[in-house]
């Protein structure tokens, strides 16, 4: 049976993933970049400092700015970003996020944090979510970000077991094949054409319940 479940947290946990999709918006309009939908698909799960190289790389520039210039709008758009979650609060997280978070409690399963956000604790905190994880892997002391296993398997360090003991729960690509990586059994929440048929899908948090997801383990292992 699994001992961990490692979560994403934007997209998984709230609906930050739209926060960040506005506040990039915002920022590749400053640049003259336009993006859509489709091409955000390819931003969710990766780190700030990426998202940027992704974006400039989208909109031709991908060598126009250097290396303080783009730290800086990095900075912008978190500043962009942080302005809109302040009103963040339990009442934003998913539904069905809270009461499985209890039913893994309860049965006594380890709960990590393996997100790519720097803004993963204070967002935490907001939703009075943070006593239930049991670690928080960091994303600034990890080699390497989605879609490389490395936030994942620091998560499951952080929980004195390992990837292969553990649901990681994903909404991005990125994110989905760094659990695969982490060889953890990945759960994606979304459609088939954002994450793909290989993999167990939710299309809504409120299907992700305890007994879910030990059918899911039972079914990937006998
Ligand atoms: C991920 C988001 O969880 O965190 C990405 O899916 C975001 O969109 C990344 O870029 C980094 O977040 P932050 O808050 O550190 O800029
Ligand atoms: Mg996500």
């Amino acid at each position: 049976m699994f001992k961990g479940v490692l979560f994403d947290l934007d997209g998984v946990i709230t609906d930050t993933a739209e926060y960040h999709y506005q506040a990039w918006k915002l920022l590749a309009k400053e640049l003259g970049i336009t993006i859509d939908r489709d091409f955000n698909e390819s931003l969710k799960g990766v780190s700030r400092e990426d998202s940027l190289k992704l974006i400039l790389n989208h909109g031709d520039q991908t060598n126009k700015y250097t290396l303080e210039e783009c730290a800086r709008l990095a900075e912008k758009k978190n500043h962009y970003y942080l302005s809109t979650i302040q009103s963040i609060g339990p009442k934003d997280v998913f539904p069905g996020i809270l009461a499985l978070l209890q039913e893994l409690k309860a049965h006594q399963v380890k709960i990590g944090l393996a997100s790519a956000s720097k803004n993963g604790p204070f967002l935490l905190e907001k939703m009075a979510l943070t006593s239930f994880f049991d670690t928080v892997a960091d994303p600034a002391k990890v080699p390497f970000g989605k879609p490389a296993p490395d936030i994942f398997i620091a998560a499951a360090k952080g929980l004195n077991i390992q990837p292969e003991e553990c649901i990681g729960i994903e909404d991005s690509k990125a994110g989905i094949q760094a659990i695969i990586k982490s060889r953890a059994l990945p759960i994606g929440v979304g459609t088939t054409k954002e994450l793909g048929a290989n993999i167990p899908l939710v299309t809504k948090t409120d299907q992700l319940t305890y007994d879910y997801l030990h059918n899911t383990w039972n079914s990937h292992h006998d």
